[in-house]
């Protein structure tokens, strides 16, 4: 049966500045902790870094016209902060501005709604060099680049984003040191996710100050879908220990105001949270006009045993390093390219957890998507039903979310074109659109295809 989404839904796909743009050096860009961390020899794979990518900073205007050939409703975009404010603090970097400004005028032109996120994971060399997201000073320079940022764009782009997966920030970043600036230190991560929320608060307030009154304000998530290995008691127990690390330090803060008890105790061997001053949770705790969640596959934990797990039973590396004493299952089923599982029932789990734990709050699927090995036939064209089926399959998960009551306003498809996926380089192939890296052609792959029917009509097929 074809099945109709809600009048209005916005159909859109997403990319991120570092991970297309290229042109470091141009325009008085400076270094971001991207630059210098791909740059860094053994961080990336195959030594990739985003010199190039997918060159977008040159082919804006041509990967807009693209989209709009495709007939997408709504662009996801982030802001290179290192692009706008150089130092990370102070004046405005105009010809920065500029790129930005004509990237959003291209896609009014086009019909394309600008969603604009501040920050997907690019902080200024010289911020980081100055302690970064460990050091409360950041949280202040980011409400001032929010603040520039909306100033200039305001006028033209009306949904905003503060942060996108502050978790990896905080963890990948600074907990296990797999993403930049490739630290690995406990504490410096559970400051980093202190800091990061905090900048998400002071910048939620600092774009209410600056925006039209019809501004809206979001922040995109990426919270865990944990499931317990077994309903025994210490696996369960280790589930709740994950989702307070990997979702609710975020979302306590953010949505209600405070720190769970439960995760203060979890880590009170490693912090006593004194870096959390009185009015923090209240500065984070802004309103918000909707919440981003991005999906692609869940967790599954155990209590370690003296094994590591059950026997026969295939363990993952850890992503929490505070989280002793957990064991990380591979999840049954087919993978993607990233080995990750296809579990669409775990974005169903995810919109209507938070349909019913921020009634009122509309959610909007800022990510979703999956890398598959796609690779360009004889002819010249790109087949990849598997991309398509894992498509089908979580918006059919969305579809049924809305039909309990989830208030979903939309979906972005993670990503418009191939891309630079951080520390896998360019080995992993995200797009919709195939990029050769070599010639920088573009292709619409048949899920693009297929994608451009489904948001040109709103149905979904059978
Ligand atoms: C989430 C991140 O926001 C994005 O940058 C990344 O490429 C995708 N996940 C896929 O890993």
């Amino acid at each position: 049966m074809t099945v109709n989404f809600p009048p209005g839904f916005l159909w859109g796909t997403a990319t991120a500045a570092y991970q297309i743009e290229g042109a470091p050096h141009e325009d008085g860009r400076t270094a971001s902790i991207w630059d210098t961390f791909s740059h860094t020899p053994g961080k990336t794979l195959g030594g990739d870094t985003g010199d190039t990518a997918t060159d977008h900073y040159h082919r804006r205007a041509d990967d807009v016209r693209l989209m709009a050939d495709l007939g997408i409703g709504a662009y996801r975009f982030s802001v290179s902060w290192p692009r706008v404010q150089p130092t990370g603090r102070g004046h405005a970097n105009q010809p920065g501005l500029d790129f930005y400004r004509a990237l959003v005028d291209d896609l009014l032109d086009h019909g394309i709604r600008p969603v604009l996120t501040l920050y997907h994971w690019d902080l200024p060399q010289e911020l980081e060099s100055a302690g970064g997201w460990p050091e409360r000073g950041t949280a202040h320079r980011f409400a001032d680049y929010a603040h520039l940022v909306a100033e200039a764009l305001g006028d033209r782009v009306e949904m905003w984003t503060t942060l996108n997966e502050p978790w990896c920030s905080a963890f990948l970043g600074y907990g296990s040191g797999v993403h930049a600036p490739g630290r690995a230190d406990d504490l410096a991560a559970l400051r980093a996710a202190h800091h990061l929320n905090l900048a998400h608060g002071l910048g939620a307030q600092a774009l209410r100050a600056a925006l039209p009154s019809h501004g809206q304000v979001s922040v995109t998530l990426n919270p865990g879908v944990v499931r317990a290995f077994t309903g025994a008691p210490q696996d369960v127990d280790a589930q709740r220990r994950i989702d307070a690390l990997a979702t609710r330090i975020f979302t306590g803060p953010m949505l209600h105001g405070a720190y769970p008890e439960d995760l203060l105790a979890d880590t009170a061997a490693i912090t006593d949270w004194s870096f959390v001053h009185d009015g923090d949770p209240a500065a984070i705790k802004q309103p918000l006009d909707s919440l981003g969640i991005n999906y692609y596959t869940p967790t599954v934990v155990a209590a370690a045993t003296d094994n590591g797990g059950l026997p026969g039973e295939a363990l993952e590396p850890s992503p929490f390093p505070a989280a002793t004493g957990v064991a990380f299952h591979r999840p049954p089923g087919k993978r993607t390219a990233m080995d990750w599982s296809v579990d669409p029932t775990g974005l169903y789990d995810l919109l209507v957890r938070f349909a019913e734990e921020v009634p009122g709050l509309p959610l909007v699927v800022t990510e979703n998507g999956a890398a598959y090995d796609d690779k360009p036939d004889g002819d010249g064209t790109v087949h990849d039903p598997e991309r398509i089926a894992y498509l089908h399959a979580h918006l059919d998960a969305v579809r049924r979310a809305i039909a309990d009551g989830a208030d979903v306003r939309g979906y972005f498809l993670w990503s418009l074109l191939d891309n630079f996926e951080w520390a896998y380089g360019y080995s992993k192939r995200f797009g919709a659109v195939h990029v050769d890296y070599a010639t920088q052609v573009r292709t619409p792959k048949s899920s693009a295809r297929w994608y451009s029917q489904v948001a040109r009509t709103g149905q979904l097929p059978p």
